[in-house]
Order: structure tokens, then C-alpha cells, then sequence
């Protein structure tokens, strides 16, 4: 299998990105479950999605064992013919926001979401029979990981109205939010923060309200905190803002 290592100066980034999160972890002292590892203790399946269960950061065995192994791009585009179906050939998703755009989104984060739905943390029924441990290797989740971070967004994404824009940029800055998501919704690939910016509205809302209540499973408390007293129309004009935000790489392109 030929290695791309060479040619793509984003994969080697990516790889990099995925230690310097476990590293970062480690000095945070988030990962607690990483010294059980060596005794093979198998993952606990919490019952309920998340919840009062779910320790942001508290890494699970196979996301440490997934951050071990060096993706491959070309490997990955192939496992990735399991995903077309809902995410589409160039993994742009659908427009409603039925299916997120998963193009340019960070390889931790993609291996961090993967893994959450297989372990039964993050609620995703849907898709759970394609991404399980018998449609998908963690190896092939390496590769799909840093394929779709590698993709370049082709296509319009989902907007909103953009009637209520000033509000949502309001409260996005007020919010705290540009902290771990950044100032161009690029987010944070070494703390596994995903990218937000152009990402389908309907996607938006849909996830800010499953944040909000709970029913998404995984999801930083401290956001979940600064979302809490959201309006559904708070939640619609944020969604809308980051929605009209472009593509996180050409963004930081023309300010630099
Ligand atoms: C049957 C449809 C379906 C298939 C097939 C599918 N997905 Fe998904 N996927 C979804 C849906 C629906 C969501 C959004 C869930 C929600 O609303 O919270 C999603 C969400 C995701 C996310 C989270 C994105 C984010 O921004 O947090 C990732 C990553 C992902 N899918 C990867 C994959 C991969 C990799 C495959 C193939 C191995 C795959 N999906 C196959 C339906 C599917
Ligand atoms: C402390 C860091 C942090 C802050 C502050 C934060 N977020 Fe997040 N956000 C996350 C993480 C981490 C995730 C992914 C959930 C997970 O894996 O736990 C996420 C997920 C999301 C998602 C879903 C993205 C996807 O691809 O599924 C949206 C939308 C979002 N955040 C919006 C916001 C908004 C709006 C604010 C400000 C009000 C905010 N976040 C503040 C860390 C943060």
C-alpha cells in the first residue's frame, strides 16, 4: 500500500494533531482511562446516551488505540463508499442538514464523533449499523478521518433566513463560543473542538437543540452552559451566523 505521507503536508499535520491531543489530554489530565488500558479492561457501555455519565475528555480505549494508528487517504476515500449513501460522494452531506458536511471537518474530531456513536455515547441510530465494528475497522476510521479532512467543500451549504444575523453574531461572540470553536469556526483539532463554520443549518439547530437537551450524548459542559438558556429563536440566529461563516481554510486565507 503505497504511503501519501510524502505528498500531503496535511496528512502528516493531521497525524500530528491526533498525538499532540492525546498529549494535551494528558497534560490536562483528562484521559483517566488510559492507565486501564494496560490490564485490557473492556470499555464500559454506558445504557443511556451520555448524559449524567459522560466525562468530557475521559478518552475511550478504542479512541486512544484509533489516535495510535497513522491514517491513509487513499484508503480512506475507499472505506468511505460505506458512508456515500447519507453523506454523499463528496461528503458534503445534504443541504437540509439531514446529514452533516463532514469535508475539511478535523481527523480528531471525525474519530472522536465515529467512536462516541459506536460506543453508544452519542446518539446516532441512523448511522449506527454503517459505522459499527462490523461495517468499520478503527483502522479504516483513521483513513475515512484524514480523507474528509483533506476535501476541499465544493458546494453551497444550508443557510437561514439571515434575518436575524447581528443577533446571531452577538450572541456567538458573547457566547464564548469563538474560544474553542475560533473566530472563523475553524475550531481546535488538537483538543478534538470541531469546525463549524459552513456547516448546514438545519444541522445546526438540529445539534444546538440535542446539546441543549442532552439527547446528543457527548457535548463539553462548558458549552452546554453557555447554551442553556437559549431561545429556539437564540438557537436559529447563531446557527444562521455560523452558517454564512465560509470555509474555515479560505477564511483564514484572506485575513491573514
Ligand atoms: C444511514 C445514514 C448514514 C450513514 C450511512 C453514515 N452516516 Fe454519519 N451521520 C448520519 C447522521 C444522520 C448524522 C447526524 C446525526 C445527528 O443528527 O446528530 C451523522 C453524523 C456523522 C458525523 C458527525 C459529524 C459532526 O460534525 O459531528 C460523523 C463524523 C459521521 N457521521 C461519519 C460517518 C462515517 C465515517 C460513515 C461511514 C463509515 C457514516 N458517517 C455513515 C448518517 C449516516
Ligand atoms: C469549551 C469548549 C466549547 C465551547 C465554549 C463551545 N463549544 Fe460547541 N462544541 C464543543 C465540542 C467539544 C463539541 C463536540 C461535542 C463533543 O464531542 O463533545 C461542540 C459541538 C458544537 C456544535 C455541533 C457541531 C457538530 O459538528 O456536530 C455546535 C453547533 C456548537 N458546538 C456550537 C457552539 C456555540 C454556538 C457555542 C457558544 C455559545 C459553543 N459551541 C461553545 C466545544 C465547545
Amino acid at each position: 500500500m503505497k504511503s501519501i505521507q510524502a505528498q500531503a503536508g496535511f496528512f502528516k499535520r493531521s497525524a500530528m494533531s491526533l498525538r499532540a491531543a492525546l498529549s494535551a489530554m494528558y497534560m490536562l489530565g483528562l484521559i483517566i482511562v488510559a492507565p486501564h488500558l494496560d490490564a485490557a479492561e473492556p470499555a464500559a457501555k454506558p445504557q443511556v446516551f451520555g448524559g449524567k455519565t459522560y466525562e468530557w475528555g475521559k478518552l475511550l480505549p478504542e479512541q486512544i488505540e484509533v489516535c495510535k494508528l497513522t491514517g491513509n487517504i487513499e484508503n480512506g476515500k475507499e472505506a468511505f463508499r460505506g458512508c456515500r449513501g447519507c453523506h454523499k460522494a463528496d461528503a458534503a452531506g445534504l443541504l437540509d442538514g439531514t446529514y452533516p458536511r463532514l469535508t475539511g471537518q478535523h481527523a480528531s474530531v471525525v474519530i472522536k464523533q465515529v467512536t462516541e456513536v459506536r460506543a453508544g455515547i452519542r446518539v446516532n441510530p441512523k448511522m449506527e449499523p454503517f459505522s459499527n465494528d462490523h461495517a468499520v475497522t478503527p483502522q479504516e476510521i483513521a483513513d475515512i478521518a484524514v480523507y474528509v479532512e483533506s476535501l476541499q467543500t465544493t458546494r453551497e451549504n444550508g443557510k437561514g433566513s439571515g434575518q436575524a444575523l447581528a443577533r446571531g453574531k452577538a450572541l456567538y461572540d458573547g457566547g464564548n463560543c469563538a474560544s474553542c470553536h475560533g473566530q472563523f469556526g475553524e475550531g481546535k483539532a488538537s483538543m478534538a473542538y470541531p469546525v463549524i463554520a459552513a456547516q448546514h443549518y438545519g444541522y445546526l439547530v438540529r445539534e444546538m437543540e440535542y446539546i441543549q437537551k442532552g439527547i446528543r450524548g457527548n457535548s463539553h459542559p462548558k458549552m452546554v452552559k453557555a447554551i442553556e438558556k437559549y431561545t429556539r429563536e437564540d438557537i436559529e440566529a447563531v446557527s444562521d451566523y455560523i452558517s454564512r461563516m465560509p470555509d474555515y481554510r479560505l477564511a483564514a486565507q484572506t485575513k491573514k
